[in-house]
């Protein structure tokens, strides 16, 4: 009911030009607005409008009352960081944007490049009935830096691209008033000196780097809270039943008393008391354990004083074994073989923010109908209804964290020679301080199952493996999870895996390895990080109308002529790994890729999401033949590790 709640202020929020009080700031009428043709659209393109995202956006801690700030803003492009010196207050900004969206896409409306500083401008009424409770502004994700000033003052700051932050205005709202919402915002991608995290993002776009997203890219939202609440929930829960908790709250110093409500269907399974800010457990008899098979969710109910919030856990148990002598990842004590593609989540028309929900979860459903039962978000963060939408379906989740600038970035123009442009030592305080929050954020979604550190050496300083001090502090903040420190390149031992990437064919857990791989080790998981990434070129309706892209489809790994040669030569490729898992100590693989990305025509779909290359049958029961290859390599001894 809330959730209706929330779509009607946001839509009054976006439309009301007039306002009966007095204190009205010029604010956006939302006609300047409308999408730019993008180089290629998706079936939802059109369906987006001036309401995106309605969702509620934090499906793990829940409150009533919210207004959603989604809608068309104020937007002008700014000159340079001395801006933020000075705001525009009380001025209609020049353009019209779409929130969420990356100012580089078409459903921004603005579809620019180099759009390193700029200014949105908002403005939003506190509902009369928020008085005497805390007045909370959130951000999903602001890519990269973001200054906030509510009514002329500043209220906030946050940097990193990827994460939530939440501003307590209270103190600078007025209630039952329009309050004007600014927000100054610095992106530099890779632009200079800068090394932050980015992902696959590029200001200068090329075969497996793409256009980049800047701006606030994920919903914004305010709610109301008590004056003590909630601010952030661990819960954990394994398949003995053992429930973790820990209720962050507001008054951090202060230790009051919780209630934690685990319910199945509206029954009430447990409830049980707990201190705020320090975890404590408690057990839950016999739950239904979740799995990709299975994907069992129970929701949860915390309360604080006067604030309730919902929540969910799924009760899982992901670790590490030994089965029949081989180093195996088990999922509720048995050999779970982890098997999904390299998920982008980048989008035609909107970049980094998928046009709808129903959109991407789209994606996920096409991989789960084909048997994947995981996915490999690559080297960026989605909304945190991504990883929702993984827990209801059934899929695992491998989470990269986004990479630094790939490292061989910086061209010398005398002899075309690159070298590595790679962290010093403040930027790498800062890729450590972005991955605690990568982990704090999204620890208690069960379907996430392993973080990894590093992909391909990108920003991976080589001479003294950070990695190895990273995998420690990643344990510690969440010792229920496999660590996966360095998938593909340069390995030192660090972590869970001993993880290959080649292609286009495997090299899964072998007795052979190529350039740029490391020796199967062992000790740890035999894995298959990347393969696959066989091509196939397509007309140019389903491709990304761009010439430099177009340019190089030939850099593709493999181009098959035809989708039937296409899934010949996947089916082949999916047959190695088959025959890897049977001889050798193979446990999972990540197929590249979900979709085309740019110039790269190598998706299971393409980049429109319009067409499907795969032969269903076919990878249907290739990707079974996996599973029960593993099966029968997991029929004795298993002992956990
Ligand atoms: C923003 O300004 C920069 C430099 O001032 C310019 O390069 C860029 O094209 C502008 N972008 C837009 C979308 O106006
Ligand atoms: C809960 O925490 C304890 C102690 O830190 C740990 O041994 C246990 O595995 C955790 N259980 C879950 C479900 O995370
Ligand atoms: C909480 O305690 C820490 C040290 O124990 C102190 O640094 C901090 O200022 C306190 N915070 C508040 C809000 O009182
Ligand atoms: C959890 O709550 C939601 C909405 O309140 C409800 O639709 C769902 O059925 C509940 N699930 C369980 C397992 O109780
Ligand atoms: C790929 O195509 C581009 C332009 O179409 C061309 O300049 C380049 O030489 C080609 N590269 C290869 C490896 O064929
Ligand atoms: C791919 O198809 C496009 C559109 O038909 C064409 O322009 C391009 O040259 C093709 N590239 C390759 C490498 O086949
Ligand atoms: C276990 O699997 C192996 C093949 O990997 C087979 O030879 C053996 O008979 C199986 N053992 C049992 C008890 O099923």
């Amino acid at each position: 009911m809330y959730l209706l709640q929330g779509v009607v202020l946001s839509l009054l929020a976006a439309t009301s030009a007039a306002s009966p009080v007095q204190d009205v700031f010029p604010r956006q009428s939302g006609a300047g607005y409308s999408l730019k043709q993008p180089p290629l659209t998706t079936p939802w393109t059109d369906k987006v409008g001036t309401d995106p995202w309605p969702e509620y956006p934090r499906p793990q801690l829940q409150r009533p009352h919210w207004q959603n700030l989604n809608g068309v803003w104020g937007y002008q492009n700014a000159s340079g960081l001395n801006a933020v010196q000075s705001p525009p207050f009380g001025q209609q900004l020049g353009q019209e944007v779409l929130v969420p969206s990356c100012l580089e896409s078409g459903l921004s409306g603005i579809q620019g490049s180099y759009t390193l500083y700029s200014w949105f401008s908002n403005s939003f009424k506190v509902p009369s009935d928020w008085k005497n409770q805390k007045v909370l502004l959130n951000f999903d994700a602001v890519d990269y830096e973001a200054t906030v000033f509510v009514n002329g003052k500043k209220a906030g700051f946050h940097r990193g691209g990827y994460f939530r932050f939440t501003v307590d205005v209270t103190q600078y709202v007025k209630i039952g008033q329009e309050n004007e919402l600014l927000v100054f915002v610095h992106d530099p991608t890779d632009d200079g000196d800068f090394v932050i995290p980015i992902g696959k993002q590029t200001l200068h776009p090329s075969h497996i780097f793409y256009t980049p997203c800047s701006g606030i890219w994920q919903s914004a939202w305010l709610e109301a809270a008590p004056q003590n609440h909630i601010t952030q929930l661990d819960l954990a829960a394994n398949m003995d039943g053992q429930v973790n908790v820990t209720v962050h709250t507001s008054a951090m110093n202060v230790t009051s008393n919780v209630l934690v409500t685990v319910h199945d269907n509206g029954k009430v399974l447990k409830t049980h008391s707990g201190p705020s800010n320090r975890p404590f457990q408690f057990n839950v008899e016999s739950p239904e354990l979740w799995s990709p098979d299975s994907p069992k969710l129970y929701n949860v109910t915390v309360k604080l004083g006067n604030d309730k919030v919902q929540s969910y856990t799924g009760f899982r148990t992901i670790e590490k074994g030994k089965v029949n002598g081989v180093v195996r990842p088990m999922l509720n004590g048995e050999f779970v073989f982890m098997f999904g593609t390299l998920d982008q989540g980048f989008w035609p028309d909107g970049i980094y923010t998928p046009p709808t929900k129903e959109a991407m979860i789209y994606d996920l459903k096409v991989l789960k109908s084909l048997g994947f039962n995981m996915v490999r978000k690559h080297i960026k963060v989605e909304t945190e209804l991504f990883y929702q939408a993984c827990d209801e379906i059934g899929l695992l989740v491998i989470q990269d964290m986004p990479s630094l600038r790939p490292s061989q970035s910086k061209t010398n123009p005398a002899d075309c020679s690159s070298s590595p442009i790679l962290p010093n030592a403040d930027q790498q305080i800062e890729f450590d301080r972005q991955l605690d929050l990568l982990i704090n954020q999204f620890k208690s979604f069960p379907s996430i199952a392993t973080w990894v550190i590093y992909n391909e050496g990108w920003g991976q300083i080589t001479d003294y493996h950070p990695e190895i001090e990273l995998t420690e502090r990643v344990k510690q903040l969440d010792p229920t999870r496999l660590v996966d420190s360095v998938t593909g390149w340069y390995d030192h031992g660090a972590g869970d895996f001993s993880d290959n990437h080649h292609y286009a064919n495997p090299q899964c857990g072998t007795p052979f390895y190529s350039i740029n791989s490391s020796p199967y080790d062992e000790t740890r998981i035999g894995f298959q990080g990347e393969f696959g990434g066989v091509g196939n070129n397509v007309s140019i309706e389903h491709l990304w109308n761009v010439q430099e892209a177009i340019n190089t489809i030939n850099q593709t790994y493999e181009i098959d002529e035809t989708i039937d040669a296409w899934n010949y030569r996947s089916h082949m490729l999916l047959g190695e790994l088959e025959d890897q898992v049977k001889r050798f100590a193979c446990s999972g693989g990540v197929w590249t890729q979900t979709t085309d990305v740019e110039g790269e025509v190598n998706g299971l779909i393409t980049y429109d999401r319009r067409l499907k290359r795969v032969d269903e049958d076919q990878w249907k029961s290739d990707i079974q033949a996996l599973y029960d290859a593993a099966a029968a390599r997991s029929n004795a001894t298993t002992s956990t590790l």
